[in-house]
């Protein structure tokens, strides 16, 4: 087996850079997701809040400066070395202290996904640490430094979906040419040149992969996620997965073309198919109104409310505002996000339209 890409992603949600080589340190590849755009609460916003995202390119020089491009945009050159305060931010229940990229950068941001944004940066004075690792730092990726896909995993679903979908919708890190299909979730250690990695969890995987990442454009069919729920998708919480998280624990170099050696193997979690369309569909009512839709197994309830012609509100639809909150009166939801939601709003009931899905027949109250 060899390693066959490298990308990083130093502003997270930004466009794939491709690589050669690559330094692994704690953080994961040198430079990777290190950058965040907030929204004015300092919650972070991603592919999925904002599928534009895609569109910027993010260059790291030295690391004394960043350059941000993207469509219709004028080039915007950061001084890191400059001292533009902190900001407290948010990424996922991950509280983090960040440095600011100062008002230019701001506004910059701003103009281009069109709100109140800033941009922030993951440097020496901030600490974010792995959930199940608490002794490993991360910084802005979403669960651990450095996410592995092989490229026969997103050749099986390609298969599956007669679609062409790229490697980069899934936003490795490192893809590896593999024995075999989904072969990354039996590595629980493995060595890539210099490099030693520790496993931590599968990827749970969202609508992120569903946009096109040359036009920043969602598929309309909700593909590949419709169909990689059906592929493969895990038991234990009804997460659909592909790819796996590693921590660092021996740092150094990697490069295309490196050996991938498994010093020590696992369990694969398992899996099994999706009930089909019809047993995968439940009734969701709506009150006050007792108005009912059904919901297949991979619509929101914002989307099952919106098919029926139920008003509710939305604005992010990711999870992030929090504008689409309603009240679960019955029946089991499986929670995608509800970081816009407090603790004491959780323990109440509320959950966020946007990103909750039907797992039997709910009844949903539309009233605050
Ligand atoms: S629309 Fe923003 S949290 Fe649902």
């Amino acid at each position: 087996m060899r390693l066959e890409a490298l990308f990083n992603y130093p502003l997270k949600g930004c466009r794939a850079n491709p690589i050669q080589v690559a330094e692994l340190d704690s953080l994961g590849i040198r430079g990777d997701r290190r950058f965040m755009a907030v929204n004015h609460r300092g919650q972070f916003v991603n592919g999925k809040t904002f599928p534009k995202l895609v569109l910027v390119n993010c260059q790291v020089e030295d690391e004394q400066s960043v350059i941000f491009s993207a469509p219709n945009m004028p080039e915007l050159k950061v001084d890191l070395t400059g001292d533009d305060g902190r900001v407290d931010v948010r990424v996922w229940r991950s509280d983090v202290n960040a440095k600011s990229l100062g008002e230019k950068a701001n506004s910059w941001i701003s103009d281009f996904l069109g709100g109140d944004f800033r941009l922030c940066f993951y440097d020496q004075n901030s600490h974010r640490q792995v959930n199940s690792l608490p002794e490993y730092p991360v910084s802005f990726s979403d669960s651990a430094p450095v996410l592995v896909a092989s490229r026969q995993s997103l050749e099986a679903l390609n298969a599956y979906t007669g679609r062409v979908d790229k490697i980069e919708q899934f936003r490795p890190n490192i893809v590896i040419d593999a024995d075999s299909a989904f072969a990354e979730e039996t590595w629980q250690r493995i060595r890539i040149g210099d490099v030693e990695l520790l496993a931590v969890k599968a990827c749970a995987r969202c609508p992120v992969i569903n946009t096109d990442v040359e036009f920043a454009q969602p598929d309309p069919n909700q593909e590949p996620l419709r169909s990689l729920t059906k592929l493969h998708r895990r038991v234990s919480d009804g997460k659909v997965i592909f790819g796996q998280y590693f921590v660092v624990t021996r740092p150094g170099q990697v490069a295309r073309g490196d050996k991938i050696e498994v010093l020590q193997s696992m369990q694969a979690q398992e899996y099994q198919p999706l009930p089909d369309e019809e047993q995968g569909k439940y009734t969701i009512t709506f009150e006050p109104m007792t108005q009912s839709a059904i919901a297949a197994v991979n619509d929101t309830i914002l989307e099952v409310a919106e098919n029926a012609g139920i008003a509710l509100s939305s604005s992010c639809r990711g999870g992030s505002c929090g504008a689409c909150r309603v009240k679960l009166i019955s029946g089991d939801v499986e929670v995608g996000a509800d970081y816009a939601l407090t603790e004491q709003q959780i323990e109440q009931g509320y959950i966020l339209a946007c990103s909750c899905f039907a797992r039997s027949d709910v009844v949903i109250s539309l009233e605050d």
